[in-house]
């Protein structure tokens, strides 16, 4: 299928079902769309705990789920379907130039040198933090490479491991959101996960400067998001909240036993305080800022105290009332776990939505576009490369 025929299907799915995955069960009790499917909603809230996990972590299983209900949402499966790039074999480089990389990071970087090949006058790592990728590409590519980078004691060390590993790779302490002088042109510019209007930036500013090749994994396209997405290139009636942009990237590789646990117990007290709050101020969900972690570590009745405190609320009536709160959000928790599925379900098509819109903007600056993805998704589940050469 052609790109834009793919887009134009994908957008159109996600306009007809979007009171489906823009409802935040976390926010409404019952969302809109359990009125209009009931048995979509009933199976849903008579799941065992087993299979929530499972379908939570897995977008394709909780499309096919939802799916049996709404069957045209299943033509979301292959429109989100993503070819895997061709892997180049590496050189073999030792250990040496991975010093103080995570072994997960080391992976993502070498993958991405594999489904990438060099080009152009030299190569320009975006955002690069201490520039791992960076440092690897001028290894294995042999090329003057160049990373920009906003925070300097970042590239403090990333010179240390160049100079360690004898690359010929160098450091530019610049904001990419204001910097004028690059990329530059003819360059080769690499971006592994520069969050939102990073990577975004990246595109506008290295297409006007004349950028031979660009290698792009995106991330946290949420970044630099105010309201609503403002596309590069979709013409499209879809309006995006910030919120939205968050949910293409909720996917994580599955968290362990002991952060699932965490997670829970931190989304059933947070709702078990917005369930105290409803109930002294009516029923209309308000938003509340982050809540430090600490707070988690104590019991219910303190964490409801304290948030009472920081939001305005009576504390006295907290005493009496902890328990039924705590029972209250936990009943709470399970049910956002099971309708959340939904939401999950259109996830990996929302971020291929964002990426052709990426797409078409470097193909409408006249750039022949390969997407694939460069890892497997346990390694990262931002795993999509957009792969553009200037023709
Ligand atoms: C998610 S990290 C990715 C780092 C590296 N590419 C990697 O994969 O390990 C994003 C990097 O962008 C940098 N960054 C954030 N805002 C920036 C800005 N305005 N200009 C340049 N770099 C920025 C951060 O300091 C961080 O090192």
């Amino acid at each position: 299928m052609k790109i834009a025929d793919r887009r134009e299907r994908l957008d159109a799915l996600l306009q007809a079902y979007h009171s489906l995955w823009h409802a935040q069960p976390f926010r409404e009790i019952r969302p809109e769309w359990c009125v209009r499917w009931p048995s979509l909603a009933g199976e849903l809230l008579a799941l065992p705990d087993g299979a929530v996990a499972s379908l939570n972590d897995d977008s394709a299983a909780a499309l096919a789920f939802v799916a049996r209900h709404l069957p045209d949402v299943a033509e979301l499966q292959a429109l989100s379907v993503v070819p895997a790039l061709q892997a180049h074999p590496l050189g073999d480089h030792g250990k040496r130039w991975a010093w103080e990389i995570p072994g997960r990071k080391q992976r993502q970087i070498e993958a991405f040198a594999s489904a990438s090949r060099p080009a152009g006058s030299s190569v320009l790592d975006w955002c690069g933090g201490k520039g791992h990728l960076g440092r690897f590409l001028a290894i294995e590519w042999k090329r003057t490479v160049h990373t920009l980078e906003i925070d300097s004691a970042l590239c403090d060390e990333g010179e240390k491991l160049a100079d360690k590993a004898a690359a010929d790779h160098h450091f530019w302490r610049r904001d990419a959101l204001s910097v004028a002088d690059w990329p530059q042109s003819g360059q080769h510019a690499v971006a592994l996960h520069a969050c939102g209007d990073l990577h975004r930036r990246l595109l506008t500013q290295g297409c006007s400067a004349g950028v031979s090749h660009f290698d792009v994994a995106p991330c946290c396209y949420y970044r630099g998001v105010e309201k609503t997405y403002v596309p590069l290139y979709s013409q499209s009636k879809l309006v995006l909240s910030r919120d939205d942009t968050r949910l293409a990237v909720t996917e994580t590789v599955t968290a362990s036993p002991r952060l699932a646990r965490q997670r829970d117990r931190e989304m059933a007290w947070k709702l078990g305080f917005a369930a105290f709050r409803c109930e002294i101020f009516g029923d209309v969900y308000k938003t509340f800022k982050p809540v430090p972690a600490v707070w988690f570590r104590e019991n219910f009745g303190v964490f409801l105290q304290r948030m009472a405190i920081r939001e305005g609320l009576p504390a006295e009536v907290v005493v009496q009332s902890a328990d039924r709160f705590e029972v209250l959000g936990w009943q709470r928790q399970r049910e956002v776990m099971r309708l959340s599925i939904v939401r999950h379900a259109f996830r990996r098509a929302l971020e291929i939505w964002l990426v052709l819109d990426l797409v078409g903007y470097l193909e409408s600056q006249g750039y022949a576009v390969d997407l694939g993805t460069f890892c497997p998704r346990w390694l990262t589940p931002r795993n999509l490369l957009i792969s553009a050469r200037r023709v």
